[in-house]
């Protein structure tokens, strides 16, 4: 595990990797490394999978759901800014289906209102913002290594990524009993290590996730081209992004005839098969109806 830690956090530039049990744990610890507890705010997307509000309940905490980009389906920053109250105390950006929100507006707001940055990173092993690559930009960072994600395990595995050596040091308390040292717990804290088996595979998949995230990107260069002419609106990649294709999302106001159709002629699950497969580059496409927060 340790060496899995080590050369993640290498591929990511930052200096501390904590390999936990899953990606909802990776956020939970994080918001826990954080101090972030009962009485807090924590303000993030309505628009994200449901582990990333769960984890912030789980912290005791207070979910404060904002709105997205309609065209990036991340965070809208000027929704973060409305959504401050003096209890706020952290946001959780994520980068949904591989594309990065917009940090840098987010990272303003933070340092003005001395919030916390937590970057929801679960979907997007690899991209940049910018030119550097997510996970490394905000105070602490979450990942998953669920078997679907661009970086998966064969079972459960999750990771947090910080260049705050108290949060990192919390965290690792935190994901095994709370102990600061064997069988001396400075902390309430968890049981969420790694396992070293999960681990041992992520060391290899590491090193296929370059290639396989330029397949992804190919790929979808592809479905762009071939699907240009639905007139259906398309992923977009913003000018400070490199996406990763976690997943290749359409909105279209045709949502459910679409699926239908696509059922009928044997392109199964449509919802629930969403990724450019690096595998079969005809797996189905996800389509979506536009989403947004009551
Ligand atoms: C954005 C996001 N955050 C958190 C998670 C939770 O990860 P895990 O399933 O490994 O607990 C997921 C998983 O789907 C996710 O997509």
């Amino acid at each position: 595990m340790e060496a899995f830690e080590a050369e993640f956090a290498a591929y990511c530039a930052v200096p501390h990797a904590i390999g936990v049990a899953s990606g909802t744990d990776a956020v939970l610890l994080a918001l826990k490394g954080l101090g972030i507890g009962t009485a807090d705010e924590v303000i993030t997307v309505a628009h994200t999978a449901v582990a990333t509000v769960t984890a912030i309940e789980l912290a005791g905490a207070t979910p404060v759901l904002v709105d997205i980009d309609p065209l990036t389906y991340t965070i809208d920053p000027a929704a973060v800014e409305a959504a401050i109250s003096p209890r706020t105390k952290a946001i959780v950006a994520v980068h949904l289906y591989g594309h990065p929100a917009d940090l840098e507006p987010l990272q303003a707001i933070a340092q003005r209102h001395k919030l916390a940055l937590v970057e929801d990173c679960a979907q997007a092993h690899g991209a940049k913002y910018k030119g550097q690559r997510v996970g490394s930009i905000g105070d602490v960072a979450a990942f998953s290594f669920y078997p679907t994600k661009n970086l998966g395990a064969m079972g459960d595995g999750g990771l947090i990524a910080t260049r705050h050596a108290d949060v990192a040091e919390r965290v690792r308390w935190l994901r095994q009993y709370g102990w600061q040292e064997r069988y001396i717990s400075a902390l309430s804290g968890y049981n969420s290590r790694l396992d070293e088996l999960q681990a041992a595979i992520l060391r290899v998949k590491l090193t296929a996730l370059e290639t396989n995230n330029a397949q992804r990107r190919a790929h979808a260069a592809e479905y762009g081209r071939l699907l240009a002419p639905t007139g259906w609106q398309l992923p977009t990649v913003a000018p400070h992004a490199e996406h990763v294709f976690h997943l290749y999302v359409i909105q279209t106001e045709g949502r459910d005839a679409l699926a239908e159709k696509l059922r009928q002629q044997g392109w199964a699950r449509p919802f629930i098969t969403p990724s450019p497969s690096i595998c079969n580059p005809l797996t189905p496409i996800w389509a979506t109806k536009w989403a947004v927060c009551p």
